[in-house]
């Protein structure tokens, strides 16, 4: 249980008019990927914040009547909550792992801290611990991998309906090529699933993925039942990994030598679609990106992960020029952090590298309203837009000395916020709201930490 964790009797409930004051920050529109000047950044300072029942319904700069409970957080940043669209729950055991790159990280480390969630209490506790993580990290919405248990998938939107937020997740499929005691079958999976859609798609805000792990994890048939599960029901998302490490995609070449390319792997089997969510996607060519582009579905960038396992450089501007969609992700426990911050940071490291310069607003944007918009969720999170959830976070503009003095002496807003996000993490974060429903909030001030 985390230390911040708001417990019931202090959260601020849902049907309360509520106003939050502070510096309002969001997006409009999409922001060009290097302009620092940009007419989609809507910056309201010292506004107030209207919701009622949980949903935004405006902002003011003048202070509301007495009929809204007032919470004032004026000199601090309130931003719309994260969007993590590809993280993996069970890996926070296996975060900060050492000296392996893709294959024998999951040989290694990652199978086995999946397979301790067979165990119904230990994917209940890491489902909780994973999401009130999530939320002190400033992240509110959620696309996510457990493992290939049913009870992790149960145990996950259980979590994530308590605490109202917005998660997409479904069975892991593998039906070989992993230990005995992560391998499914196609029959059992495929009932499986079906329960699980039953259950819990389209539940309040939850919704279910198709999630075979990656194509060297499936067999043929199962990437096929998968192909079929999706088709039957609406608005089911997918999600999966591909192209991320150059020993994966010959070995994929190897496994599936009919397929033009990996990604091809998946449209053959009737898995891309605009609410499919492929993880990685570094080592792909010009035909791949039109594939994404035509059939609709999006690259999740996950920088800290590509980093740390040696993975590569994923190519934004190309990716970006040819229509493709996309989003960002911590990958977290190929990611080092849950802090998007950080990830965004990364994200500028990676495309410098690669002569790309993103500006501060191409970066928040992919971890906000871009996310919201790539997998379809624009009208519900993403934005401080009336009508939308009250998703969101009240930041600290800096909490070292350091990162203090940089914000003193920042010229422009693009200069606060990219300093923000470079120097920042979750150690800003001072409040997280779900639904107009206060989740998470710092119980010691950055004065008070060692
Ligand atoms: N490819 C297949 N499984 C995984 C995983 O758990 N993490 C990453 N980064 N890549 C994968
Ligand atoms: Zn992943």
């Amino acid at each position: 249980m985390s230390e911040h964790r708001v417990s019931p009797a202090q959260q601020r409930q849902p049907g309360a008019r509520l106003a939050l004051r502070g510096d309002l920050l969001d997006f409009t529109t999409a922001p060009a990927r290097a302009e620092a000047d940009s007419a989609a950044v809507r910056f309201r300072p010292d506004h107030w914040l209207l919701i009622e029942h949980g949903r935004i319904v405006g902002a003011q700069s003048a202070a509301p009547d007495a009929s809204w409970q007032q919470v004032d957080h004026k000199g601090k940043l309130i931003l719309p909550g994260f969007i993590d669209s590809h993280v993996h729950s069970p890996q926070l055991d296996v975060i900060g792992s050492w000296g392996a790159q893709l294959l024998d990280w999951l040989d290694t480390y990652t199978f086995p801290a999946e397979a301790r969630m067979a165990d119904p209490a230990q994917a209940q506790a890491g489902s909780v611990q994973f999401l009130d993580a999530l939320l002190a990290h400033g992240t509110t919405s959620a696309m996510v991998f457990p493992t290939v248990h049913k009870t992790s998938v149960q145990a996950l939107f259980e979590a994530a309906q308590t605490r109202g937020m917005r998660v997409i997740t479904g069975k892991v499929l593998m039906d070989r090529h992993a230990p005995e005691a992560l391998r499914d079958d196609v029959d059992g999976a495929e009932r499986a699933c079906e329960e699980l859609i039953e259950r819990w798609h389209g539940q309040g805000r939850l919704a279910y993925a198709v999630t075979p792990r990656f194509a060297p994890t499936s067999t043929d048939a199962q990437l096929a039942m998968a192909g079929r599960v999706l088709a039957r029901h609406a608005g089911l998302y997918m999600q999966t990994h591909v192209a991320e490490n150059r020993d994966e995609v010959r070995w994929v070449a190897e496994l599936f030598p009919t397929a033009r390319s990996y990604l091809d792997v998946y449209a053959m089997h009737g898995l891309l679609n605009a609410r499919a969510v492929l993880g990685h996607g570094i080592w792909l060519d010009d035909a791949d990106r039109a594939m994404l582009r035509d059939s609709g579905a999006q690259i999740a960038f996950c920088p800290s992960s590509n980093l740390f396992l040696g993975s590569g450089l994923f190519g934004w501007a190309a990716a970006e020029d040819a229509g493709v969609k996309m989003s960002l992700a911590s990958d977290v426990g190929g990611g080092t952090s849950l802090s998007m911050q950080r990830t965004m940071a990364d994200g500028y490291k990676v495309q410098a590298l690669a002569g790309t310069k993103l500006s501060a607003w191409a970066l928040l944007h992919a971890a906000t309203r871009g996310s919201a918009h790539a997998l379809g969720l624009g009208d519900e999170v993403g934005s401080l837009e009336a009508g939308l959830m009250a998703d969101l976070c009240v930041w600290d503009w800096a909490s070292s000395d350091v990162a203090r003095r940089r914000q003193q002496v920042a010229r422009d807003l693009h200069e606060k916020v990219f300093a923000w996000i470079m120097l920042g993490d979750e150690r800003d974060l001072v409040e997280s709201w779900v639904a107009g429903v206060c989740r998470h909030r710092r119980t010691r001030t950055p004065e008070s930490r060692a």
